[in-house]
């Protein structure tokens, strides 16, 4: 989406890095008009805060239509901070401060607050101090994974006048994550959320990050008990947006207005904004009847962990301390992951192998393993906090792998050469249950209505791209298998078997699939889906999670 011409010139002279460094990704001048109207809807707007400053988009968008108000902002990188200086000159209404926001300015509060945060993983940035520093003003405690952008947030809505308006934009991530529920909790308690906007546009919103935008407007008064759930899908959509504004204590009643006492924060609220596959299907079960999806082995440190047969071969590693791992989802090609496919990848010299270097007394490894030392390989984030430092994950191979990011909803593989795998795949492990009845199960991984119904729980990248992390699929639904009966079984057993050598030989016959997806679908099609989606948005409505006022949510790490 097209930038405004002093964010563009900043982008063609400051390097990736250096904005990596920062987050600075910048907000596109029709969304800022807009997140700026609904300030303008405070009739009271005198004090203004831009936390997470820029170039000051919004300010200048501000000020070109109220010269009556004033505007504080924060920024903590001091290159851009210079040229924004010099942009708002001696303008007196302005003033910006080169601190960071999170550690400043708590005792202050706003009639309006307007942000795009930067967007960082908990791990990137000071996450202790600054979480201590919330639950200290706010009285909160939160989840140790929180990204940044959400205590933003937090302290802006702390800093709320009564009346005053907030508008942030912000990955719509934590709508659906684990760490999202005490956020959502809190946003939950304070009740001044008013519409919550999903951007999910065909092309990215931003220039270079990969998540799907939400627009969060807040109004600290008590106009309304309700939160409307607002879709945008295309540049045309936008006009809404401006309808919501304009409309406003009044909703456009819809299904997707849902009062306060009704939001449970412990769901993803995708559920409110986005109709579920899986009420098209009947007898569906947890899939936690059938598997458990853990993480594949994080190293820390891959370029140092991982060998191939070359780097074996110049470090003189015995194969005996070289584990075969599948470490780039790319290396493998098909469904059915075989002994002959890991010996092809090993002969062609791919990047195959992990070195176990525990209880080695072998030389040559001790040697790599100082060269790792002197390279402080021992002091990164994960292998620090191991014993000794290059141990590695204990896992078993896992005899499915599930791809982690996807196009074209989720990619399991039968892990039939039962080796080991990196994080670029999770692994699925199968209980008592599945592992009598495995082709079965993984029968149905394959196919389309399995895929229809964990897209449910996955979380949205921008330009198609969805993410799955281990509990997505481990809390969503599955059909019961247990409904299949013997003869079926045997039909859908019979057709798999054709499928996989048809992999095996290099020539997939997807037709194949599609039968068995048949066979699923005659069984587990819900008939009567207008009467199961109205049951359903009426369970949405009707079900009711009350917060004392002032109750401090509990809250843990
Ligand atoms: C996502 S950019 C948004 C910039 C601008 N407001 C816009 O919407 O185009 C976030 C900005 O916040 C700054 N920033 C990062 N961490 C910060 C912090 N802790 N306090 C204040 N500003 C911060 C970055 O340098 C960057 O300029």
């Amino acid at each position: 989406m097209l930038l405004d011409e002093i964010e563009k010139q900043y982008l063609d002279t400051t390097s990736i890095e250096h904005r990596k460094k920062y987050a600075q990704f910048f907000t596109p001048p029709l969304i800022a008009d807009l997140m700026v109207k609904w300030l303008l809807g405070n009739k009271d707007l005198k004090q203004i805060l831009e936390p997470a400053f820029g170039l000051g988009i919004f300010s200048r968008m501000l000020l070109k239509k109220r010269n009556n108000i004033r505007i504080k902002g924060f920024e903590v990188d001091k290159n851009i901070y210079n040229k924004s200086r010099s942009l708002f000159g001696k303008n007196k209404n302005i003033s910006i401060q080169l601190k960071d926001y999170m550690y400043n300015d708590w005792k202050n509060k706003y009639d309006g607050i307007i942000c795009n945060p930067p967007y960082f993983k908990f791990h990137d940035y000071d996450n202790k101090n600054i979480l201590n520093e919330i639950e200290k003003n706010i009285l909160c405690k939160l989840n140790g994974f929180t990204n940044l952008y959400s205590l933003f947030l937090l302290k802006s809505i702390y800093q709320l006048n009564k009346n005053g308006r907030a508008a942030y934009i912000i990955p719509s991530e934590f709508l659906n994550s684990d760490y999202g529920k005490l956020v959502k909790s809190y946003l939950v308690k304070n009740g001044s959320l008013r519409h919550v906007i999903i951007i999910n546009f065909k092309e990215n919103v931003f220039d270079d990050v990969l998540t799907t935008a939400s627009i969060l407007l807040f109004a600290n008064d008590h106009k309304t008990d309700a939160v409307q759930f607002s879709n945008i899908s295309s540049l045309s959509d936008l006009s809404n947006i401006e309808k919501i504004i304009n409309t406003y204590p009044k909703n456009v009643q819809t299904n997707q207005t849902i009062k306060f006492k009704q939001l449970n924060p412990e769901i993803k609220w995708r559920a409110y904004y986005q109709e579920q596959n899986s009420i098209k299907f009947k007898h569906l079960v947890p899939f936690a009847k059938y598997g458990k999806v853990v993480r594949g082995i994080a190293t820390g440190a891959n370029e140092y962990f991982i060998f191939n047969l070359s780097k074996a071969k110049q470090y003189n590693i015995p194969k005996k301390y070289l584990i075969p791992c599948i470490c780039r989802a790319t290396d493998v090609k098909n469904l059915f992951f075989g002994e002959n496919d890991i010996d092809e990848l090993i002969n062609k010299n791919k990047n195959v192998f992990l070195i176990d270097a525990v209880n080695s007394n072998n030389k040559n490894v001790e040697r790599y393993l100082s060269i790792g030392e002197k390279r402080e390989i021992n002091k990164k984030y994960l292998t620090a906090s191991r014993n000794p430092w290059y141990s590695l994950e204990k896992r078993l191979p896992a005899p499915i792998w599930v791809s982690v990011f996807n196009r074209n909803g989720l990619r399991f593989i039968r892990n039939e050469a039962k080796i080991l795998n990196l994080t670029t795949f999770h692994c699925l492990y199968l209980n008592i249950i599945s592992e009598s009845i495995a082709d079965l199960f993984f029968s149905y991984l394959l196919t389309d209505i399995s895929k229809e119904i964990f897209d449910d729980n996955s979380r949205e990248y921008g330009n198609g791209l969805q993410k799955f992390e281990p509990n997505d699929i481990n809390k969503s639904k599955m059909i019961d298998l247990s409904m299949i009966d013997e003869r079926t079984e045997k039909n859908i057993l019979k057709i798999y078997k054709l499928y996989r050598q048809s992999v095996i030989d290099k020539k997939p016959e997807e037709k194949f699939v599609k039968e068995i997806n048949k066979i699923f679908l005659e069984k587990f099609t819900e008939t009567n889906f207008e009467k199961s989606k109205k049951i359903l948005v009426q369970k949405i409505q009707s079900q009711t999670f009350f917060f004392e006022p002032n109750q401090q949510i509990k809250l843990s790490f």
